[in-house]
């Protein structure tokens, strides 16, 4: 037994806290696994807590892995500072939450993701919000819009889900800092290799990290990028409601950027060969993709969008409406049904069933989301495999007479 004065069980917590002193650095950024930071005296810990840019003291208001995230998307996006959350739904709601006040008024794209709107509309729309819906492809309607009153926020998305429509950040930037609002943009599905919206005119950019630039699908997180001050006041929002992110999940997101040019190279190949393939399928009434010379704003794609690179999303309208979507995602067998996107994986979903089923059929419709529209996030399979998988999807389809032949 040993002579020390001190019980087992304190020396066993002694003993298994103490952090190896290491000269070398690690090559990859550590997962700092824990809540709390000892700081040195009274003093430096009352710095820490007050500020969580001047040390760390206890995870919910920085921790070394997950500030590492936030640094390296902001470093990624052009910004000046970054932050990391739980969900992308985290960093929106800490955004917003950090720019508006009772009684103030967004502008917000009506093809918004079905949580996003439900989010402005619902909760914020609680604490005397409002929030009114334009096309943002109509920068007339825009312009209206904000002119109507005065406004905190215009909240777009680079690319709209499902429809893969553009917002053009140059000239929706332009328009909301005439009218002294905040241009906040969801970058999600292009990703900042795809798009880098601060460098267009946009305020504070952020993405749903669980998409591509974790790129697994194996995690939750968000992130979000800009100016000091407006990520300081969405950090503040953050420990303030506490979506923090937990340093194991910032240390796979931070893996997977190691990894997301290669990853969104293939994605934007893989989506050119299957849209340019759908285009050409009886049965296939319409295809949405930014790489494709008949997508509808080719112009706004070639400017702001990686040159060559399209991003991983498409989405196609297929003839026979409702009827016609299910039977070609039952039909599928590489696909992975599921919500989400951004992933190694190929993903298709029926929006009206998944993403957007808070909407109504009207609100549907206003968000240019046909019954028979397929979205599919395009993975990193071999491009013969997934075009044989649409093929006999479509022919099981058309042989259950649900997508018409020959349309
Ligand atoms: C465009 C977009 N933004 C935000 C989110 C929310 O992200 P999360 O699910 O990580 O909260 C999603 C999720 O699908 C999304 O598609």
């Amino acid at each position: 037994m040993s002579d020390d004065p001190l019980g087992f069980s304190t020396r066993a917590i002694r003993a298994a806290s103490r952090t190896p002193a290491v000269r070398q650095r690690p090559t990859s950024v550590p997962i700092y696994q824990t809540a709390t930071f000892a700081s040195e005296d009274a003093e430096q810990l009352g710095d820490v807590v007050g500020d969580p840019w001047a040390g760390y003291s206890y995870s919910r208001l920085s921790n070394p892995t997950t500030q590492a995230l936030g640094n390296a998307y902001a470093e990624l996006a052009g910004g000046e500072a970054g932050y990391a959350f739980a969900s992308g739904m985290a960093a929106i709601h800490a955004s917003l939450a950090s720019l508006l006040h009772d009684g103030e008024r967004v502008v917000a794209s009506a093809a918004l993701y079905g949580s996003t709107r439900a989010q402005l509309t619902g909760y914020f729309g609680r604490f005397g919000v409002t929030t009114e819906l334009v096309d943002v492809t109509d920068h007339e309607a825009v312009a209206r819009a904000l002119a109507a009153a005065p406004t905190r926020v215009l909240y777009a998305e680079t690319s709209a889900n499902p429809t893969t429509f553009l917002a053009d950040h140059r000239a929706l930037s332009a328009l909301a800092h005439e009218h002294g609002a905040t241009y906040l943009v969801d970058n999600t599905f292009a990703s900042t290799y795809v798009c880098r919206p601060l460098e267009l005119g946009a305020d504070l950019v952020l993405e749903s990290a669980t998409k591509y630039l974790g790129g697994h699908s194996d995690l939750m997180a968000g992130v979000v990028a800009g100016p000091h001050g407006l990520v300081a006041k969405v950090a503040r929002a953050q420990v303030d409601t506490g979506g923090t992110l937990g340093p194991f999940e910032a240390f796979l997101v931070l893996r997977g950027l190691l990894t997301l040019a290669v990853r969104m190279d293939r994605h934007a190949a893989n989506a050119l060969a299957l849209a340019a393939w759908l285009e050409r399928q009886g049965g296939v009434q319409r295809v949405y993709y930014p790489g494709l010379p008949s997508h509808p704003q080719r112009a706004i794609a070639e400017r702001q969008l990686r040159p060559g690179n399209g991003g991983g999303m498409l989405s196609f309208e297929l003839a026979g409406g409702r009827a016609a979507g299910g039977a070609v995602i039952d039909a599928l067998r590489l696909t992975e049904l599921t919500a989400s996107l951004g992933s190694v994986h190929t993903m298709v979903v029926h929006p009206p069933s998944t993403s957007q089923r808070q909407l109504s059929e009207a609100e549907l419709i206003e968000s240019g989301i046909t019954p028979g529209l397929l979205r599919v996030s395009v993975g990193l399979e071999d491009v013969p495999d997934l075009i044989a998988d649409f093929e006999q999807a479509l022919a099981a389809a058309r042989a259950a007479a649900a997508v018409p032949a020959g349309v």
